[in-house]
């Protein structure tokens, strides 16, 4: 019996089982097609779902059934939802033969009972789910049939006796011999057939790959010594992003100056215009303004503030620096202000100071179409932010960011919140301001170690999502260093860009914005073992970098000049490379409770190649050797 056999039907109907006998008794070649997604990306289905969403997995389904019901004489299990799209059904019913296997929503409920491999049955009544599945469904497994075998009764030796009868009787002539008109690939290639380009508004476009590994021996790319090996099971996956931010969600305009900025003048040679952003996210989209004195017009800030009052939340430290020009700006544009001066530090961050804000609030009745304005650092912008998340049920609220961590980092992507005694920023919510207001002058009274633990989130950026970013920042570190606000406002600029669309796709931290955590694993061991406060965040994410890089080159996803040029950048910024001595025990005990594990293991970020993230366990052995060649006295 010549010709292939496409086996379609709702999950739980049997198709690999009956597929795989069906094969063996025709001597074809079984494949399944979710398997071969699986091995293409190297990530489970749910990890597919969980990362990328329902509609990439659909995509990469539509290519691999493209390629593979192109393949001569194979059996073929498709996914249940693979009917869904029309150019599946069309390969299929057009390529080969078409068997819809039905079961009851019963019979599909005791076989799939905990099977957590599939994705859209994780939910408290899957019931419904297939039932609504079934309804949706089912006229389309029918519409691409040749026939339906009923696979309630569990004898597969029974049911493929059946399907080899229905093809004996009515065999089925497909037009076309699909071997010559194939594209197809060889089944298990690593790489998608490059005819398949993701649509132009998504900017991950390329693969989540995972690495599961049993037994692995780890080869050094460049020498070809081995550097590791491991007898346990580590999965990964690496996420790429286009190099370029997507045009059509961040708009990038020059607003203030006349002229269109030039390709130069974008990268930062040319100082003294604004730049403006667009972070695009519905309803609660807002603008980023960057640019050098723009506390200075007075036009600037007052635009977005929609009522009548305004109330300044800053710290006895930025305040005497920046408060009165912020308050004339307002005051001049009729709004009525309060200004509320907290004491700096981040040991402020707490309930102490959230009831202060309150307290002026409502002593000075301050109503809900008040906006409360942020002057300062992450420390100031992640209190008034939840302060305005809260007070009166939320107030608008505009953000300006006074040192470059908050300019690149805090002041794009929502969180906001206290320190609680038990842990850091554990009391928040997610809400977005109006408008962000970066005013590169700013950051000419910043402390110089200030100055580098924010250059830390920018190495960060380029490192995780954009290799020319991170060309140019090893060209023009020593600019960021002596602070020249053109080169400034362009690493600003490209990092807000960066984080922005990560947020945009992942703005309640479903998985994709864990890549930001880049550098952060080891980082956050540093703060706390060294105790808060001893190293700034910036210089512990730093020193994370260098060590997540080390670790990239160990496992064989980076080169040892990626690795290298990650720490002399990062040396370069000012910023320490060599991690503390806090004796391995402590250092596995410190990593071990980050909370960014899952399930007892370390998850852990690294680049794949340098511009490129990768979300990975690792094996301890490995951790060891980076935390042994990172480490100093
Ligand atoms: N919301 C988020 O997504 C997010 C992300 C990263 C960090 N954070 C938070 O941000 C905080 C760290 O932010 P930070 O690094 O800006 O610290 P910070 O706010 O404490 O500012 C650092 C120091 O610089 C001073 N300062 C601020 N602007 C100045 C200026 N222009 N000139 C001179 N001195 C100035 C501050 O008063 C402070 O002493 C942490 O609380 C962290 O949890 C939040
Ligand atoms: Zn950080």
């Amino acid at each position: 019996m010549s010709g292939s056999i496409f086996l379609v039907g709702l999950m739980g109907a049997g198709k690999t089982t009956i597929g795989r006998a069906l094969a063996k008794k025709l001597n074809k070649r079984f494949i399944d097609s979710d398997h071969e997604i699986e091995a293409r990306t190297g990530a489970s289905i749910p990890v597919i779902f969980e990362i990328e969403g329902e509609e990439s997995f659909r995509r990469r389904e539509a290519e691999v059934i493209r390629e593979l019901s192109a393949l001569p004489d194979i059996v073929l299990a498709t996914g249940g939802g693979a009917v869904l799209r029309a150019e599946n059904r069309q390969h299929l019913s057009q390529r080969g033969t078409v068997v819809y296997l039905r079961a009851s929503i019963n019979q599909i409920l005791q076989r799939t009972g905990r099977d957590k491999n599939r994705p859209l049955l994780q939910i408290a009544d899957p019931r419904r789910k297939l039932e609504e599945l079934s309804r949706q469904r089912e006229p389309l497994y029918r519409e691409v049939a040749d026939f339906v075998v009923e696979t309630n009764r569990p004898n597969v030796q029974f049911l493929v006796q059946t399907i080899m009868s229905h093809l004996e009787l009515s065999p089925k002539q497909i037009d076309a011999p699909v071997g010559q008109q194939s594209t197809a690939m060889p089944v298990g290639n690593m790489h998608a057939a490059s005819d398949v380009t993701a649509p132009s508004t998504m900017l991950v476009t390329e693969t989540i790959r995972t690495t599961r590994t049993t037994s692995s021996t780890i080869i050094d790319p460049v020498t070809g010594d081995t550097i590791a090996s491991s007898n346990s099971t580590f999965t990964s996956v690496d996420i790429h992003f286009d190099a370029q931010p997507n045009r059509r969600d961040m708009d990038t305009s020059s607003i203030a100056s006349s002229n269109q900025s030039d390709n130069d003048q974008a990268r930062g040679t040319s100082a003294g215009e604004t730049i403006r952003l667009e972070v695009d996210l519905g309803e609660r989209s807002y603008p980023i303004l960057i640019g050098r004195g723009l506390l200075d017009d007075a036009s600037v800030l007052p635009s977005y503030v929609d009522g009548k009052r305004a109330a300044i939340v800053t710290n006895d430290k930025v305040g005497p620096l920046y408060l009165a020009r912020v308050s004339a700006a307002l005051r001049a544009a009729g709004k009525q202000v309060t200004e509320i001066v907290l004491p700096d530090g981040e040991e402020h961050k707490n309930w102490a100071s959230l009831m202060k804000i309150f307290d002026v609030l409502l002593a000075e009745k301050c109503d809900r179409k008040t906006t409360l304005i942020a002057l300062g650092g992450g420390v100031i912008g992640d209190l008034t932010g939840f302060a305005a998340a809260s007070y009166m049920r939320g107030v608008p609220f505009v953000q300006v960011p006074t040192t470059l961590l908050s300019q690149v980092d805090s002041s794009v992507g929502g969180k906001t919140g206290i320190n609680h005694p038990l842990g850091k920023n554990m009391i928040g919510a997610f809400y977005q301001p109006q408008a962000v207001i970066a005013d590169t002058a700013t950051l000419h009274t910043l402390p110089p170690r200030e100055l580098a633990a924010g250059i830390a989130e920018v190495i960060k950026h380029g490192a995780i999502i954009d290799a020319p970013f991170f060309d140019w920042i090893e060209t023009n570190v020593a600019r960021l260093v002596a602070r020249d606000d053109a080169a400034l406002a362009y690493a600003i600029q490209r990092s807000c860009e960066i984080k922005a669309e990560v947020v945009r796709q992942d703005e309640r931290e479903g998985g994709l914005r864990a890549i930001l955590n880049f550098g952060h694993t080891f980082g956050h061991a540093i703060e706390n073992g060294l105790g808060y406060g001893q190293w700034l965040h910036g210089e512990a994410v730093g020193c994370g970098m260098v060590m997540a890089a080390d670790m990239s080159h160990r496992l064989g996803y980076i080169d040892a000049a990626s690795r290298d040029r990650v720490r002399a950048v990062t040396l370069a910024a000012g910023l320490p490379v060599t991690a503390p001595d806090l004796g391995t025990a402590r250092w596995l005990e410190l990593m071990q409770v980050d909370k960014k594990n899952e399930g007892g293991q370390i998850k852990f970020i690294l680049i794949r190649p340098l511009g490129a993230p990768l979300i990975t366990h690792a094996p301890q052995e490995v951790l060891l050797q980076t935390l042994a060649a990172c480490t100093g006295d």
